[in-house]
């Protein structure tokens, strides 16, 4: 009997409700009660299943980068990496052919604020994108500014508790920020653009990405290259000035999300290129940087950016939970052919990425069709809270090295790249590290608007903020820049002159 003749017998057709144990529901608007004012009694199953469902309709929210809007699509390779084959730099699959496709799915994200706060606000924006590539995932974990706040993966907790609310008046406040920033001088470089237009993306699609660490390209002899990845969207790039932000935010606090998906909904595909720019593998003492600090630009003068692919965004999401809300990217994620730096913040990164996903979305959150590789999974990992099905074939043997059956190791898909590492163990920041330069370049490289609005910002922030961070912060604008840091403290003093004049009416007032 098909199924449509079993529903028939059963009064079922696909609409039918029913509950998850398939039984037909027959009365969705009323418990079962004791007469019709109740009491109501406790074996009502069907109540019980849907209410309770619904008392665990959220895990918990990301610890960062709650707010998003997700969409699928592919990348193309270009099979080059500027005028040369691609091979020369990197063995990896999805990049060898021009023209081949590989599908993806992206995550865009604000970093700070909770779920469903308000997309205009001033944050950096995430930037992931899974690859399901014939070898696996590969996930690049980005955001839209090209660098970061800190340099090191033990302060990023610090961080993140200094720029969400205060844990007694869950109020949020400049002066937190603030008084981390000050205290740990790496972060004007990235408060300097956070402050400035580019930190407000006027919307997903108009923004640029990057992976922001440094990582590696390994080819087929097993030798290595350094890279940073690059997305730089086709429909340009546009940042919002705080007041044009704010009327958006008065009408609209999704704005973000809505034009993505109305624009893939109209067919109107937002597209990226991937460039990247490359390194010889080793410490450069040639440059006043470290090429492995993630506070710093790779001067695209001397290392330029390569186009090796493209992106199409071209299908929303079916379900926003499903696959935007359980989706898990990881920076330990990567394919043959690409590989780690030593870049000790992305080495924290990529611990705490798949340990939170374990607490957030389950032991066995890889097994969700969002997250799983679209080609064969077979291991020997058993059981865990919602393990959804059994991933090798031989059910019995779930270890290995195993003479009566079971899984087998894979062939090496190339020379293994062997990096050669020597030293002491110590806790040390790294020797290069400059904090103000490229912040004073960076303001230098702005159009007037921008620095007019970075400084607007900034004084309007900084000036409900305790005088020594203050101080703090127009020191490090003067290092930067002898303009920045002139016109930092001019706007503070100013702003402190009109203070004054306006509370004076309400002491008298009070007198
Ligand atoms: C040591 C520094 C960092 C740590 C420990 C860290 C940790 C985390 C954690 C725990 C999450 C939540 C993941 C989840 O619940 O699925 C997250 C999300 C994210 N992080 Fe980081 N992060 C760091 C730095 C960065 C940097 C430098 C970038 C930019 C390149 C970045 C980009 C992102 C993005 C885009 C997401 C959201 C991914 C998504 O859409 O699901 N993070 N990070």
């Amino acid at each position: 009997m098909d199924n449509q003749s079993k529903h028939e017998k059963n009064h079922e057709n696909d609409n039918t409700l029913t509950n998850r144990q398939g039984h037909p529901v027959t009365n969705n608007q009323n418990i079962r009660t004791v007469g019709n004012r109740g009491p109501a009694t406790l074996e009502n199953y069907n109540f019980i299943e849907k209410i309770s469902h619904f008392d665990r309709e959220r895990v918990p929210e990301r610890v960062v980068h709650a707010r998003g809007a997700g969409a699928h699509g592919y990348f193309e390779s270009y099979g080059t990496a500027g005028d040369e084959h691609i091979s020369k730099y990197t063995r990896a699959k999805l990049f060898q052919e021009k023209g081949k496709r590989t599908p993806v799915f992206v995550r865009f994200s604000s970093v700070i604020h909770g779920g469903h706060s308000p997309e205009t606000l001033r944050d950096p924006r995430g930037f992931a994108v899974k690859f399901y590539t014939e070898d696996g995932n590969w996930d690049l974990v980005g955001n839209n500014l090209k660098i970061f706040f800190i340099r090191d993966a033990m302060k990023f907790p610090d961080m993140i508790h200094a720029f969400k609310p205060d844990p007694v008046t869950n109020i949020q406040s400049p002066e937190r920020f603030f008084d981390f920033c000050a205290s740990s001088p790496e972060t004007f470089h990235m408060v300097t653009f956070v402050y400035s237009p580019w930190g407000i993306p006027a919307n997903y699609r108009m923004m640029q990405g990057s992976g922001v660490n440094t990582y590696k390209w390994v080819n087929s002899e097993g030798e290595a290259v350094l890279v940073k990845y690059h997305w730089e969207p086709k429909q340009g790039i546009k940042n919002l000035a705080q007041k044009e932000a704010n009327e958006i935010q008065s009408t609209n606090f999704n704005h973000a999300t809505q034009d993505l998906y109305n624009a893939i909904e109209q067919g109107d595909y937002p597209e990226w290129e991937l460039l990247v720019q490359i390194m010889s593998d080793d410490e450069h003492p040639e440059l006043d940087f470290d090429p492995l600090d993630d506070t710093k630009l790779w001067p695209n003068d001397q290392f330029p950016w390569i186009p090796v692919g493209k992106m199409v965004l071209d299908k929303n999401p079916e379900d926003y939970f499903a696959e935007v809300e359980q989706v898990a990217f990881g920076t330990g994620v990567l394919v043959d052919g690409l590989e780690f730096s030593d870049d000790k913040m992305l080495q924290g990164r990529t611990f705490s990425y798949s340990d939170t996903q374990r607490h957030r979305v389950g032991a066995n959150y890889l097994q969700l069709p969002i997250n799983a590789p679209k080609k064969q999974v077979a291991t020997n990992q058993s059981g865990g809270q919602m393990q959804y099905h059994v991933d090798r074939k031989d059910k019995h043997i779930n270890y290995e090295p195993s003479i009566l059956g079971g899984l087998k190791e894979a062939e090496p898909a190339g020379k293994e790249y062997t990096p050669t590492v020597a030293g002491k163990l110590v806790r040390e920041s790294i020797d290069r590290n400059d904090n103000t330069k490229q912040a004073g370049q960076t303001y230098r490289e702005f159009e007037h608007w921008e620095k007019d609005e970075l400084i607007s910002n900034l004084v309007g922030d900084l000036s409900q903020c305790d005088q020594r961070i203050q101080d703090a912060m127009i020191a490090l604008a003067e290092e930067a820049d002898e303009e920045y840091g002139r016109r930092l403290r001019e706007g503070l003093t100013n702003a402190a002159n009109e203070n004054q004049q306006t509370e004076q009416p309400s002491i008298r007032k009070q007198r």
